[in-house]
């Protein structure tokens, strides 16, 4: 049940050739309390790994990986109103959102086409055109790494926030989520907020609303802007946007005029880090087999054979040239390993 020596080039979709001394792929609950209880487990430095979506590695892991490989969707509820679907950490997560699509469920469309699995979704609360995963999330079901014990989380105790929750953060390391419970609404209530949404609707002559019609607009954006990482390895955006203070914001508003923000409450402002990047310099520059893509800044790519290494050393360097560009420090939303 636990492989030696396996690539894991397939398993992150950053397509980086490494691989892990130890793994396995977990396809039940059984089998991933097999894997933790055992002495490999227990003796080695552990990674539990989802699509693969959101991370990048700079070396062979030298410890145990254990994929959520977790299927399944089961309808736990069904009112007029809505149903509590519970779905598998290891369902590639566009699957599932075609699947809401298909049988009238809303709440996910805005999320159509984002890579990786269901049981990374809560993890850094997904987001995209408006809508973050906190928004239908009802509860998860994560296993306890240490005493294999099922733990239940609903919405506030996920402690969600911008690209965050409490598995990212106080949790760290210390759980599987291995299934995940949505609630989906039975009645339309389409957000079509974000600007590029409605200009995409436009531009597809399309007049009536629907789930469908909104994963189609999403998915035409998205492919128009981001690299398939079926094609071009990358983790979607490698940066978090910047929160800053109203006053900093002012100050570099006052040399860069156009730089593109959004106020998030009191005095704060979210900044546009594929802004910033590309006002730097830096989009579609290209180094030999990687690079910051052509059309959107926010995102490394690896044309083929790049090593995460090179990959997170122009992190670095973008990092600080931002820093010392527009005095903003920049944080990554992908994890290093
Ligand atoms: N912009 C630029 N240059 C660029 C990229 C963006 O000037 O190269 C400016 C544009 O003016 C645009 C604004 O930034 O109006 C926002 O760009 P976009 O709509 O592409 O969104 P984003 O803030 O860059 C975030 C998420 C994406 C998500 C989109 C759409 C983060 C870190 N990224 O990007 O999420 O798809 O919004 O909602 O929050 C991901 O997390 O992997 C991801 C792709």
């Amino acid at each position: 049940m636990i492989e030696s020596d396996v690539s894991l080039k397939k398993f992150n979709t950053f397509g980086i050739d490494v691989s892990s001394r130890l793994f396995s792929q977990a396809e039940n609950e059984d089998h991933v309390r097999n894997v933790i209880q055992s002495n490999a487990f227990k003796t080695n430095t552990s990674l539990i790994l989802g699509g693969g979506s959101n991370l990048l590695f700079t070396k062979n892991f030298d410890g145990i990986v254990l994929r959520n490989n977790i299927h399944g969707i089961e309808v736990i509820e069904d009112t007029k109103e809505h149903v509590l679907v519970k779905v598998g950490g290891g369902v590639v997560w566009h699957d599932f959102v075609l699947y809401c699509i298909k049988k009238g469920w809303h709440g996910v469309e805005n999320l159509s086409l984002i890579p990786g699995n269901v049981g990374a979704s809560p993890m850094q609360n997904i987001g995209a055109y408006g809508v973050e995963i906190k928004e239908v999330f009802y509860e998860l079901e994560a296993i306890h790494l240490k005493t294999g014990e099922i733990h239940y989380f609903n919405n506030s105790a996920c402690k969600f926030g911008y690209r965050e929750s409490i598995f990212k953060n106080k949790l760290k390391g210390q759980y599987l989520i291995s299934r995940v419970i949505y609630k989906l609404s039975k009645r339309a209530n389409f957000n079509i907020s974000y600007g590029a949404i409605e200009k995409q609707l436009e531009t597809m002559g399309i007049k009536e609303l629907s789930a469908k019609s909104i994963s189609d607009a999403v998915i035409a954006i998205r492919q128009s802007k981001l690299p398939d990482p079926k094609k071009i390895g990358n983790s979607g955006s490698f940066f978090k946007n910047p929160v800053v203070t109203k006053s900093s914001y002012d100050i570099i508003r006052s040399n860069f005029p156009d730089v593109v923000a959004y106020p998030v409450g009191k005095d704060l402002i979210k900044l546009a880090a594929g802004w910033l990047i590309e006002k730097a310099g830096w989009k579609g520059k290209t180094f030999g087999n990687y690079g910051v893509h052509k059309n959107q800044a926010l995102v490394l790519v690896n044309y083929g054979g790049a090593s995460g290494r090179e990959i997170y050393d122009l992190s670095e360097e973008i990092l600080d040239s931002i820093k010392e560009k527009f005095g903003v420090q920049l944080e990554r939303e992908v994890n290093i390993y």
